[in-house]
C-alpha cells in the first residue's frame, strides 16, 4: 500500500476509554467458584484482586446472560437475565461493586445482531402467522421454487453452511425461512424494525442503570441488511464475508446502522461518568470504519487490521499508518488489539506463520503444530510493541500468563458451533477459550475445587499458573505487570506517535512516543541500542544489543 508516514499528536484528556487498558473476561473459562467446571461471576469477583494487581483499568465480559449457550453465549434468549450457570443478577451486582471499589470498569457483551431461538421474541414469531407484527422481529421471507422449497436468497453462514432456516408453521407445514449469519440457533434480527430498535435502548439503559461503563458491541456491522436482501455478488469467492476492494455484500457494514448508534451514543452520555462503546467492526478500509467512531458514534472500534496483520513488518507499517491516519481524522483513538475469544493466542499464532483464517478457524492435533517457545518470544515482543502505542489496548485473559492455544484437544471435548456445522474441517474456536490456571497446586490448576473444567486443560498449563508466574520475577505475569504499569506510568496511552528513522522496516520497526523510542528487531542483524537507558525489554537484553523478535522500551541518554 502506498502510505503516507503517519504522526500522532498526543491526546490528553479525562476519558478513560482514549488510553485505557481493557482486559477481556470469557467468563465460563476464568474462574469457577461452586465446582461445576464453569466459570462464573462469582469467581470472578473473587479474582478481581489479581486484575488489580496486574494493573489494567477495565474489564470487557464475554455474555453471562441467559441463553442455551449455543455459541457460548452469544446466544441471548434474555437480555436483562444472568444464566444460572453464572450466577444471579445480585451477583452481578456484587462483582461490579467490588469491579468499582478496585477502580476496575466493567464493559458488558451487548450481541445485537441475533437473538437465541429460545428468546421469547423469536417463539412468539414461530407461533405467528407469515406477514405478522412478531415475525417482523426477525428476517422471515417465504422461499423460492415451486413450494417454496429453495432458501430466499445465496446467503452462507459466517459458521458455515446456508444462512437460511425452514420453519415449520404452526399447522405443522413447511412454511418460511429465516435468516442466520451464525448459527441457526442464532436468527438475525430485524433492525429496520422501530420496535427492536426500542427495546434495545431499554436493554440498553437497564444495564447502565445498574451501573456498567459500557459496552462492547458484538458484531455491529452486520445488523443493517440491504433493503429486500439480495443475493451475495460474489459469494463463491468470499464466502458468508466480504473482499476489501470489491463492491460491499448486502449483509455488511451498510449505512443505515449508524443512526442507531448515534441514539446510543446519546443513551450514555446522557449518564453521569465516562460510559464507552467499543464497536466489533469488521469494517474495511480503516477510512470507513473510522465513520464508526465519529464523534457521536461509538468510542472505540476495535482495530483488527492490527490483529490481521499477523506479525509481518510490513503489513504492520502500513496498518499504523493507516489506523492514525484514519481515526486522527475524525478525533478517535485506535484501539489495539492481538487477542480474543475468536483467535488462535498470539503464542501460538506467531509461533507457526498460520494465516488469517487459521488463525478464526483453529489448529486441531492433525494440523502442523506451533514452535510455542519462538511464539512466546515474538508475543511477548509483539505485546511491548502494541503497549507502548497511543490509544487504547485491549488484553485477552490467560495471555498475561503467556497461555498457548490448545492445539491437541480432543474433538469429543469441542462444543464452537463451527466445529459440527463444517463437519469437522474447521475445528473451531475452543483452543483459546479454555480455563485458565490458577494454581499449580491444585486440581484443574486451581480453575475449579472439584477439579472440573468445562474443556481439558493441556498439560503445559501447569507450569504457567499465575501462582507459580506470582513468585518470578522472570515470568510472562511479571513482564505484562511491569509494561502495563510502566505504560500508565509514561502515560504512553495518551501519548504521541512518530516514526523512528532508521526503524521503517523491513528489518526493525521503531517509534518515538511522548520521549521515549520502542524498536522491535525482525531482522537478522542485532541492533547496537548505544547508550540509551532500556525501560522494559520484552527479554534481557545481552551485551547492549537487540535480537531478532526482541522488543525494547528505551529512552534516550
Ligand atoms: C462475535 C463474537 C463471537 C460470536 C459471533 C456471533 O464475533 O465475538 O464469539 O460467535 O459474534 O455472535
Ligand atoms: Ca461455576
Amino acid at each position: 500500500m502506498d502510505q503516507a508516514i503517519a504522526s500522532h499528536k498526543a491526546t490528553r484528556g479525562s476519558q478513560w476509554w482514549r488510553s485505557g487498558v481493557i482486559y477481556q473476561i470469557y467468563p465460563r473459562s476464568f474462574a469457577d467458584s461452586n465446582g461445576d467446571g464453569i466459570g462464573d461471576l462469582k469467581g470472578i469477583e473473587q479474582r478481581l484482586d489479581s486484575l488489580e494487581k496486574l494493573g489494567i483499568d477495565a474489564v470487557w465480559l464475554s455474555p453471562f446472560y441467559l441463553s442455551p449457550q449455543k455459541d457460548g453465549g452469544y446466544d441471548v434468549a434474555d437480555y436483562c437475565d444472568v444464566d444460572p450457570l453464572f450466577g444471579t443478577i445480585k451477583d452481578f451486582d456484587s462483582m461490579l461493586e467490588k469491579a468499582h471499589s478496585l477502580g476496575i470498569r466493567v464493559m458488558i457483551d451487548l450481541v445485537p445482531n441475533h437473538t437465541s431461538d429460545q428468546h421469547q421474541w423469536f417463539q412468539k414469531a414461530l407461533k405467528s402467522s407469515p406477514g405478522s407484527p412478531e415475525r417482523e422481529f426477525y428476517h422471515f421471507k417465504d422461499g423460492l421454487g415451486e413450494n417454496g422449497e429453495l432458501p430466499p436468497n445465496n446467503w452462507v453462514s459466517m459458521f458455515g453452511g446456508p444462512a437460511w432456516t425452514r420453519v415449520k408453521e404452526k399447522d405443522g407445514s413447511l412454511g418460511q425461512w429465516y435468516v442466520h449469519l451464525f448459527d441457526s440457533s442464532q436468527p438475525d434480527l430485524n433492525w429496520s424494525n422501530e420496535k427492536v430498535q426500542e427495546a434495545f435502548e431499554e436493554i440498553l439503559k437497564f444495564w447502565l442503570d445498574r451501573g456498567v461503563d459500557g459496552f462492547r458491541v458484538d458484531q455491529p456491522h452486520a445488523m443493517a441488511k440491504a433493503e429486500g436482501l439480495p443475493d451475495h455478488p460474489y459469494v463463491a469467492e468470499a464466502g458468508a464475508g466480504f473482499i476489501e476492494g470489491r463492491e460491499n455484500p448486502p449483509m455488511w457494514f451498510q449505512d443505515e446502522v449508524h443512526p442507531i448508534f448515534r441514539r446510543w451514543r446519546e443513551i450514555l452520555e446522557s449518564y453521569e461518568g465516562d460510559r464507552a462503546m467499543c464497536g466489533e467492526a469488521y469494517v474495511y478500509p480503516l477510512s470507513l470504519m473510522a465513520k464508526w467512531v465519529r464523534p457521536d458514534e461509538f468510542h472505540q472500534t476495535f482495530n483488527f487490521r492490527f490483529l490481521d496483520a499477523g506479525w509481518d513488518p510490513s503489513k504492520l507499517f502500513d496498518a499504523i499508518n493507516e489506523s492514525f491516519e484514519a481515526f486522527d481524522g475524525v478525533g478517535a483513538p485506535s484501539t489495539w488489539v492481538l487477542n480474543n475469544h475468536d483467535v488462535m493466542r498470539h503464542r501460538s499464532r506467531f509461533g507457526g506463520n498460520y494465516g488469517r483464517a487459521t488463525a478464526s478457524d483453529g489448529v486441531g492435533p492433525n494440523q502442523p503444530q506451533p514452535d510455542n517457545e519462538l511464539g512466546l518470544k515474538i508475543a511477548k515482543g509483539a505485546t511491548l510493541f502494541m503497549l507502548g502505542l497511543p490509544g487504547a489496548s485491549y488484553i485477552y485473559q490467560g495471555e498475561e500468563l503467556g497461555l498457548p492455544e490448545h492445539t491437541t484437544l480432543e474433538n469429543k471435548f469441542r462444543q464452537d458451533p463451527t466445529f459440527a456445522r463444517t463437519g469437522g474441517q474447521r475445528v473451531g474456536r475452543d483452543g483459546c477459550r479454555v480455563p485458565l490456571p490458577w494454581d499449580k497446586t491444585s486440581s484443574s490448576i486451581g480453575f475449579s475445587e472439584t477439579g472440573k473444567s468445562w474443556l481439558p486443560q493441556p498439560e503445559s498449563y501447569g507450569l504457567l499458573a499465575r501462582s507459580v508466574q506470582e513468585k518470578d520475577e522472570s515470568s510472562t505475569l511479571s513482564f505484562y505487570r511491569q509494561a502495563l504499569s510502566l505504560r500508565k506510568e509514561l502515560a504512553l496511552g495518551e501519548g504521541s506517535f512518530d516514526w523512528v528513522p532508521g526503524h521503517l522496516g523491513p528489518d526493525s520497526l521503531g517509534y518515538e512516543n511522548s520521549g521515549v523510542q520502542v524498536i522491535y528487531n525482525f531482522g537478522q542483524e542485532d541492533i547496537d541500542l548505544g547508550s540509551a537507558e532500556v525501560l522494559i525489554s520484552s527479554e534481557p537484553i545481552v551485551g547492549g544489543v537487540l535480537e531478532k523478535n526482541q522488543c525494547v522500551w528505551l529512552r534516550n541518554a
